[in-house]
C-alpha cells in the first residue's frame, strides 16, 4: 500500500490501475477509521478493484468550528486499518490543495438534502457535496463505495452522481454495529460509559421501526424509547428511502426510518427499514 498527499500523484495512481487493466474503488473517508470503513474497503477489494481510499477531514463541511477542532485525527493508526482492510493506495489530501485560495464553487444539491441533516446543519450538505464531486473527479471513472449510516449523505450523492453524469457507480454498505447494537461512528469515541448505555436507545428505535406499524405509531413509539433514555431527538421520522421526503400514503417504494439524537454533547445518527402496515398514519396512542 501507497500512501500520497499530492493530488497529482493520486490522479495518475488512478489513471495508472485502469491502464493496466483494472477497475478503481474509492472510499471516501475523513479518517478516524473503524470497523465500518474496513468493511468498505473489504467489499470493494472482494469486488476484485484497485481500492483508493482518501482522508481528507474537510472543514467545508463542518457547521461548527469547534466539532472540526474535536474531530479525531488518527493518521498512523488509520493506514494501519486501511492496509489490513487491502486498501492499494491512500491519498491525504492538504487542505490547501483541496480548497485553494479562491475556490469559489459549491455543489448544492436541492429536495433530497433540505430536510433533517440538512436543516439541523446549515451548509453542512453543500461542503459535502463539494468535496466528493472532487474526490470522484480527481480519482475519475470508479465504484465509489459509502456506508448506509449516513442514509441522507448516500441518497445526496446518488443524486450528484445522476444529475453531473459522473463515470462512477455508487455502492451503499450496510451499518456495521457494536455486539450492543449501537452504529460504529467516529463519534462514539466522546461518549462516557453513560452516555453510551443511554445512546442504546437509538438503535432500539430502529429495531422498533423494523417490527412494523404505521408511520404515526413509529415515530411516536421511537421519539417515547428516545426520550426516556434521556436524549434529545433532532429528528426521528419515516421517510421515502429514494428522496428522504416524509412518507406518505402515495409512497410504493421503501420506507427508511431516520433518526438523530443528542447525548451529552454528541450527535448520533442511525437508521433502518421500515415496515409500514395498515392505514399508515393509524395511531394506537
Ligand atoms: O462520510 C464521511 O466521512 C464524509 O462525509 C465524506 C463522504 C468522506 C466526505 O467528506
Amino acid at each position: 500500500m501507497r500512501a500520497v498527499t499530492s493530488i497529482a500523484d493520486w490522479r495518475s495512481a488512478a489513471e495508472g490501475f485502469r491502464a493496466a487493466g483494472h477497475s478503481v474503488a474509492l472510499v471516501p473517508t475523513m479518517g478516524a477509521l473503524h470497523a465500518g470503513h474496513a468493511s468498505l474497503i473489504e467489499a470493494a477489494c472482494r469486488d476484485g478493484h484497485q481500492v483508493i481510499v482518501t482522508i481528507f477531514v474537510n472543514q467545508r463541511q463542518f457547521n461548527d468550528a469547534s466539532d472540526f477542532a474535536r474531530y479525531p485525527r488518527t493518521t498512523e493508526a488509520d493506514l494501519e486499518v486501511a492496509r489490513a482492510a487491502g486498501a492499494t493506495l491512500v491519498a491525504l489530501p492538504t487542505a490547501d490543495e483541496m480548497w485553494p485560495v479562491g475556490t469559489a464553487t459549491t455543489v448544492h444539491v436541492g429536495a433530497v438534502s433540505e430536510n433533517w441533516e440538512g436543516a439541523d446543519r446549515p451548509g453542512h450538505f453543500d461542503g459535502m457535496a463539494s468535496v466528493v464531486t472532487k474526490l470522484l473527479a480527481i480519482t475519475g471513472s470508479c465504484t465509489a463505495y459509502f456506508g448506509e449510516k449516513d442514509f441522507q449523505q448516500l441518497a445526496i450523492i446518488r443524486r450528484l452522481v445522476t444529475d453531473l453524469g459522473l463515470p462512477v457507480t455508487v455502492v451503499g454498505a450496510p451499518i456495521i454495529r457494536d455486539d450492543d447494537g449501537l452504529a460504529l461512528s467516529s463519534r462514539n469515541v466522546r461518549l462516557s460509559a453513560d452516555h453510551r448505555d443511554a445512546a442504546l436507545a437509538i438503535p432500539a428505535a430502529v429495531a422498533r421501526a423494523a417490527r412494523g406499524g404505521s408511520v404515526t405509531d413509529i415515530e411516536a413509539d421511537a421519539r417515547d424509547l428516545l426520550v426516556a433514555a434521556g436524549l434529545t431527538v433532532s429528528y426521528a421520522a419515516v421517510v421515502n428511502a429514494a428522496t428522504l421526503a416524509p412518507f406518505t400514503a402515495g409512497d410504493t417504494g421503501p420506507a427508511r426510518f431516520i433518526v438523530a439524537a443528542i447525548v451529552g454533547d454528541v450527535r448520533l445518527l442511525d437508521n433502518g427499514p421500515a415496515h409500514i402496515t395498515g392505514d399508515h398514519h393509524a395511531a394506537r396512542h
